[in-house]
């Protein structure tokens, strides 16, 4: 548990917030099934990261796990050596279970998949579906954890049309055509496309069409997998936290370096300028096809309500919640909508999002996919608050601690341990700008 009960002083600081949690699970998944070994540098240090490693240690591939880096020796596609009936523990993270189940639908022996409290409550439905088609079996818990995958030793290649905008069931379908004969092919709604990126950039047979609303994705099978050596950026999902905090303190700026703005995850970038937040990308750079560059942020004096599109949902998915209390300060309605998919992580985040500005006394209208938020620009607190969520969601941890420090009050937030899922020095980056 946390108490804060004093609002957070004016600061002009640098920052550096941690590795990319999308990218650190692909690369230790890819580089599982490489001939040879990768390395990964600023790979992130969380429990995500942290079970996607201990999946792939049960599954007989050998990792080290240094201070500054982490050294995995591949197996090459197909090459993991497991007994029959192991358990792979995915913890907390949606994106470690669904796309290691891409890459077990080759499994000869059978594999069960669990999860913690909050995974186990997670729809999995959405993968199951178009990976049974390669030819596996599945069987599960009414379409969730626990699951028990039967691979098959003749996967077939699909077509598959992926509507909802997730990336987690696109990569999973990506990671299944890498050991399956002849073209599987994804129409698929855009989404964050990390997984495309260290295709290509791994010279694996892709083909891209990118079209308005959609990606055509044809993949053929894959011989081998080179060793990728990888120096992992920045999570824009983790800075996003910070980028709240200095918009909503008075005269305060903040750089924050060496983050991935790969234009896939930047909808928070969008997000903030449409409001009239001034952010701007020093010194950006290319690396392995991801953009990366320094993010510097000063406070508002103002803020803009937003009618926001549908079509910035993908890329702002995971930090929605914090987004709303740059909408709670504004100057009028703001209003968010097809929103159906946040209620579908670590726990059911649009209904977290109106119970904080409830508690924070912002009046919000709230449906199964919408928001309609009613800005107050003086809004002031001096009474107590509890937080404690019954799932521990990181999220909803940071998005309370940023509330406390801008709004004031008396807050006592539960669950302090759920930082360690992505971003284990949120509280340290909190106290360095606090000082
Ligand atoms: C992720 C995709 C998103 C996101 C999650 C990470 C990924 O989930 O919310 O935190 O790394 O592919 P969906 O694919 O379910 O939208």
């Amino acid at each position: 548990m946390i108490k804060i009960n004093k609002k957070i002083n004016s600061f002009n600081k640098i920052i550096t917030t941690e590795g990319d949690k999308s990218i650190s699970i692909r690369w230790a998944l890819l580089a599982s099934q490489a001939e040879g070994k990768s390395i990964a540098r600023n790979i992130l240090k969380s429990e995500d990261i942290l079970n996607a490693l201990k999946c792939l240690k049960k599954l007989g591939v050998k990792i080290k796990l240094l201070k500054n880096k982490c050294e995995i020796q591949g197996l090459g596609i197909n090459g993991y050596k497991y007994k029959n009936g192991t358990v792979l523990d995915a913890g907390n993270s949606g994106t470690l279970a669904r796309l290691i189940i891409g890459l077990l639908v080759h499994s000869k022996k059978k594999i069960k998949l669990v999860g913690d409290k909050s995974l186990s409550k997670r729809d999995f439905i959405r993968v199951i579906q178009p990976l049974k088609k390669f030819g596996a079996n599945f069987d599960s818990n009414n379409g969730k954890l626990p699951i028990i995958i039967k691979g098959t030793s003749k996967p077939k290649s699909i077509f598959y049309e992926e509507k909802k905008g997730s990336a987690q069931c696109k990569s999973a379908v990506m990671f299944a055509s890498l050991n399956t004969e002849g073209n599987t092919i994804i129409k698929a709604k855009k989404s964050r496309n990390h997984t495309e990126l260290f295709f290509k950039n791994l010279k694996l047979p892709i083909k891209i069409e990118k079209k308005k609303n959609f990606d055509i994705i044809t993949l053929s099978k894959t011989k081998k997998i080179p060793p990728l050596n990888y120096n992992i950026p920045s999570d824009i999902s983790s800075s996003a936290f910070f980028m709240v905090l200095t918009a909503l303190t008075k005269n305060s700026k903040l750089i924050i370096k060496n983050v991935n703005i790969n234009s896939s995850r930047t909808g928070v970038i969008k997000i903030l300028k449409l409001m009239g937040i001034k952010v701007k990308y020093k010194n950006i750079k290319i690396y392995k096809g991801e953009k990366i560059a320094n993010i510097q942020i000063e406070s508002a004096k103002y803020i803009k309500p937003i009618n926001c599109s549908p079509k910035l949902n993908s890329s702002a998915i995971d930090e929605f919640l914090v987004i709303f209390l740059l909408a709670a300060k504004a100057n009028g309605i703001s209003y968010f909508k097809n929103l159906s998919e946040l209620n579908q992580k670590e726990s059911p985040r649009l209904k977290w999002g109106s119970k904080i500005l409830n508690y924070i006394g912002i009046k919000n209208i709230t449906t199964n996919d919408s928001i309609k938020i009613f800005g107050n620009p003086k809004i002031k607190l001096n009474k107590k608050i509890i937080i404690k969520n019954y799932l521990e969601d990181h999220r909803v941890f940071m998005t309370s601690v940023i509330a406390a420090l801008v709004f004031g009050g008396n807050w006592c937030i539960h669950d302090k341990h759920s930082i360690k899922t992505s971003f284990p020095s949120f509280l340290r980056i909190v106290n360095e700008l606090r000082k």
